[in-house]
């Protein structure tokens, strides 16, 4: 057997839930050490027919000597939906799965908050525990709870708050990951960077300038801090009152330009990597940063391999429209969170059309 390692442990505390995101190597060929964390006598495993073939044999052997049914949906975002959902819950009825089952997640984030959004329905209520097998899954969707299946009219519009019994990254399984998918999950992870700064926006920087790889020996302690950064917005604030929302840094800008181009040109990491660059572009002109953060930021996406531009074929006015219908409008009025500096970002009501038209025009100009 490979070597099994655990790296590190981050628990997630929350006023009536605590879970633990485990980061380890090589644990999903670990039956042992999966079967510690689900007791249960029933299971069901949901993946996709992707990552089935890479990693279904490996958990299934933890639940031998139990009940163990397993759901493959297809793979893509556009699976994330209503059929995929009722195909899941028919499983679990037609297999007489009780009230004490658990679900496990073995996929990227559409696999996650599918089967998550299931758990929180499935007889009012069963446990789920995340396998993530992306970057951004292991580092963002599988922790905090947000589940979600998406309606023909808008990405994510139906869903639940339900936290996972527990997280289990596996940095093995990135080994399969494609690259670009890898550089994707980066996006979020400089855009932790940036929201927490310090030491951590430091170490990430130099790590990229060097080139960060799945096989990088760095690569445990910065998804075990982008974890802890994670867990800590979640603790403050589970269900996104006030400062969850700054997880959103250069979502606005992503979620237009993804929605702009039917999800068809850029992977979400993509989007988000040049919403983020957008984002400090905003700050500069709101004169909250210095020239020098823009090209820093610039600099890290290019390191990461990652766009930053918008491309000079966007109608900006259209962007604009369509950022109008992103859901962190709060009566009326468009917020988006701005950088004052790296550790120290907030959620701004005031910013004006011509100030935001400006920084999209220094986008495409890549100034
Ligand atoms: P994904 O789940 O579509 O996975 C990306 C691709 O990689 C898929 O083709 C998948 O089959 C493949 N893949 C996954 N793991 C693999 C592996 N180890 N080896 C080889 N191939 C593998 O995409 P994603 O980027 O993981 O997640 C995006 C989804 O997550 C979106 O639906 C988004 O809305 C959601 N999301 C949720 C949250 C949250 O807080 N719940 C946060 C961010 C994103
Ligand atoms: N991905 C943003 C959040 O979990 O709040």
């Amino acid at each position: 057997m490979a070597n099994f390692e655990v790296y590190d442990q981050v628990d997630v505390s929350l006023t009536e839930h605590q879970y633990p995101i485990l980061i380890c190597r090589n644990g999903l060929q670990n039956p042992n050490f999966l079967r510690t964390i689900v007791t249960s006598s029933q299971v069901l495993i949901v993946t996709n027919q992707t990552i089935a073939p890479l990693y279904l044999k490996q958990v299934q052997a933890a639940f031998a000597d139990v009940q163990c049914d397993v759901l493959i949906l297809k793979d893509g975002e556009q699976y994330k939906n209503q059929h995929s959902l009722f195909t899941i819950y028919d499983a679990l009825i037609q297999q007489k799965h009780h009230r004490d089952t658990v679900l496990i997640a073995l996929g990227g984030g559409v696999i996650g908050d599918i089967t998550g959004f299931v758990a929180s329905t499935y007889q009012r209520g069963v446990k789920f525990v995340q396998i993530p097998t992306t970057l951004l899954a292991q580092i963002d969707a599988s922790i905090g709870g947000k589940t979600a299946i998406n309606h023909a009219l808008g990405k994510n519009m139906i869903g639940s708050f339900y936290q996972p019994q527990a997280v289990i990254i596996d940095l093995a399984t990135l080994n399969t990951l494609p690259e670009r998918e890898f550089r994707a999950g980066l996006a979020e992870m400089i855009k932790y960077g940036l929201l927490a700064g310090g030491d951590f926006f430091k170490l990430l920087s130099t790590t990229l300038q060097q080139g960060l790889a799945a096989s990088s020996t760095q690569l445990p302690q910065l998804i075990a801090e982008c974890c802890r950064i994670k867990a800590q917005f979640v603790e403050t604030d589970e269900k996104e009152a006030g400062q969850r929302a700054l997880l959103n840094l250069g979502h606005t800008f992503a979620h237009a330009l993804e929605t702009y181009t039917h999800y068809q040109q850029w992977l979400h990491g993509e989007a988000v990597a040049i919403g983020l660059y957008c984002a400090t572009l905003l700050s500069h002109k709101m004169q909250l940063v210095d020239k020098q953060l823009v090209e820093q930021v610039e600099q890290i996406l290019h390191f990461a391999g990652l766009p930053h531009k918008i491309p000079n074929t966007v109608n900006l006015d259209r962007l604009i429209g369509l950022m109008q219908s992103d859901k962190k409008i709060k009566n009326n009025c468009l917020r988006f969170v701005l950088i004052k500096k790296p550790g120290d970002c907030y959620l701004e009501a005031g910013v004006t059309e011509d100030c935001l038209y400006n920084a999209l025009v220094a986008a495409v100009r890549g100034e």
